[in-house]
């Protein structure tokens, strides 16, 4: 089960409308509690039953969750809360072979900026300048290596970041 829908509503805290902070708690964290909550027993299940008796939960979590940048305040809270949260279950959850990873891509190159008010959607294209970002793909190459490795062996935690980016 991967983690996936997340929303990145960054810019300034000052003048950040109240509501794409509640946008991003509503999806970037209680999304992913509720989804994760659901799956539980399916994953307990599938790795007692299945023949690689092992199951993986493995969540998006971002650079952001590792070093907090201005103008990220409020999704850095949700994705450095989501490491938390994978971290605590990888615990729980290591007993029953229910692997827990999370992987935190850098910048990559998808729908995400388009959520973006005008100005701040700018200003972060500036940001980024002529930078080559991670394509989609580079991401699922890390779950895909997450998960597919041996019952002995748990991954789980990957950061992944554009080979040009320095933060
Ligand atoms: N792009 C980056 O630079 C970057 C960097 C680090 C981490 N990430 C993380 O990567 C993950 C995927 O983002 P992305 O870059 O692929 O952005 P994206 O192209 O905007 O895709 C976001 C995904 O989240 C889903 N989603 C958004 N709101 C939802 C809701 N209310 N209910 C259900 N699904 C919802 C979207 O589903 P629909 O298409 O159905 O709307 C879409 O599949 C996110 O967790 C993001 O934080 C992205």
């Amino acid at each position: 089960m991967v983690n996936n829908a997340g929303l990145a509503l960054v810019g300034p805290a000052e003048a950040a409308p109240e509501d794409e902070w509640d946008r991003m708690l509503a999806v970037n964290v209680e999304g992913l509690l509720h989804v994760t909550r659901a799956a539980l027993p399916h994953l307990v299940g599938a790795a007692a039953d299945s023949p690689r008796r092992v199951a993986d939960l493995v969540t998006i979590s971002s650079t952001a969750g590792r070093v907090a940048r201005a103008g990220q305040a409020v999704y850095s809270l949700t994705k450095s809360g989501v490491n938390a949260f994978s971290e605590s279950l990888r615990q729980e959850l290591q007993p029953k072979r229910v692997r827990v990873g999370v992987v935190g891509p850098g910048t990559v190159a998808t729908e995400l900026s388009t959520h973006l008010r005008p100005g701040i959607r700018e200003a972060v294209a500036g940001q980024l300048g002529d930078m080559e970002l991670l394509r989609p793909e580079d991401v699922a190459d890390a779950v895909v290596y997450m998960v597919t490795r041996e019952r002995r062996v748990a991954v789980n935690e990957m950061l992944v970041r554009a080979g040009e980016q320095t933060w």
